[in-house]
């Protein structure tokens, strides 16, 4: 039995002997990603598919479901957690989710990935709750090529959050995916952000899930030889970003640093620390594959129980409290369980995931 102290904690307990949450090939899982929403503020081409029909607000899961679920990772070994969308900052009170994931104990880091439409006025209260850092996408600088990959013309507004964001207390990346014959010319105009701000600049390999599949990405080999080219004194950066897989690299008088996420060429998998949450419940262990734990489903069987009116509300609260914590235990470290050594994205047919990105949070 553990002591602590001189005492026995069995809530404690669970956490302390897992702390590290490991699957079966040895890798540390310490990395929550969550999608609060699938609605979006933007149409990005390889993101969104057209006439996708949006799933009803019941469907999605509620922020004190997301808190639950949060607590019951955290307990496992779960540190750091990433709010994706959709767009999050189109749901209500997304701050404030942010401001209590955050005071779960366990969790050490809540970082955020926005298309920055709606950043430059959430920013103050993000930074009062606690947010880490944010991650914002942004794939041209140019206002009507902006137009056309997203739907709107928002390319200023953007560029605003990131000014006012990259001048916070926040730490900044920006997010871009290049694609062929829409904005693999402009790698060079997107790197120099990092030289006049203090951000990094990270390009992501285009994932063939989802309208991904439709278009065409650019190899980070090719990146990475127009970057030696462009810059000779380039050298990798060996300090720690964030949780992620991109490999950063320094180049003199810039402020921030150049990521490179090799999704599909520089397979990273070996050292994969990540879940997945959709908006609607799907605990994901590989964003490739379909395979996913239903979350929801434990969350709400209480609810059902309840209206059946099996037993007096009180004795029902304590006991089904209890259960769904432990049931929600088990079924993460089924998903953690269930992660494949690594995803198949080079092999078209081997990506079973159809959901579309927008739903899952990239
Ligand atoms: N491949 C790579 N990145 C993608 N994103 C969305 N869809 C894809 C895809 N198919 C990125 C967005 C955003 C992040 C959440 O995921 O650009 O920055
Ligand atoms: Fe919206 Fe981001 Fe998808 Fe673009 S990439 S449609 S901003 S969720």
């Amino acid at each position: 039995m553990p002591v602590l102290s001189g005492l026995y904690l069995p809530e404690l307990w669970i956490w302390k002997v897992s702390e590290q949450m490991k699957d079966v090939f040895g890798r540390t899982i310490d990395y929550l990603r969550i999608s609060i929403t699938d609605r979006c503020n933007l149409r990005c081409r390889y993101c969104m598919p057209e006439n996708l029909s949006l799933v009803s607000m019941r469907e999605i899961l509620t922020y004190e479901e997301i808190e639950q679920i949060c607590r019951a990772a955290a307990e496992l070994g779960i540190q750091k957690i990433k709010i994706t969308g959709g767009e999050p900052l189109v749901r209500r009170d997304c701050p404030q989710l942010i401001g209590k994931l955050k005071r779960i104990p366990g969790i050490t880091q809540v970082t955020l990935t926005t298309n920055g439409i709606l950043l430059e006025k959430a920013l103050p209260e993000l930074i009062a709750q606690g947010l880490d850092a944010v991650n914002i996408s942004l794939d041209t600088l140019d206002s009507n090529q902006y137009e056309k990959m997203t739907g709107k013309r928002e390319l200023q507004t953007v560029w605003k959050s990131l000014r006012r964001a990259a001048d916070s207390s926040l730490r900044v990346k920006i997010n871009v995916v290049l694609q062929k014959g829409w904005n693999e010319k402009e790698w060079l105009q997107l790197a120099e952000i990092s030289r006049r701000y203090p951000v990094d600049v990270r390009f992501i390999e285009l994932m063939p899930i989802g309208a991904g599949k439709e278009a065409e990405g650019i190899s980070q080999e090719e990146l990475l030889q127009n970057l030696h080219a462009q810059f000779p004194q380039i050298r990798k950066d060996t300090r720690i970003h964030g949780n992620g897989p991109a490999v950063y690299y320094r180049i003199p008088g810039f402020q921030g640093s150049i990521g490179l996420i090799s999704a599909i060429h520089g397979k990273f998998c070996q050292s994969c620390n990540r879940l997945r949450l959709t908006s609607q419940g799907k605990l994901k262990p590989c964003l490739c594959f379909a395979e996913s734990v239903d979350l929801r489903k434990i969350l709400r069987g209480e609810e059902e129980s309840r209206a059946a009116g099996m037993k007096p509300r009180e004795e029902i609260e304590t006991d089904g409290q209890k259960e769904i914590r432990e049931n929600l235990r088990q079924a993460i470290l089924i998903a953690v369980r269930q992660k494949p050594p690594g995803h198949e994205f080079g092999i078209r047919e081997q990506v079973t995931e159809r959901l579309p990105m927008v739903q899952i949070g990239g």
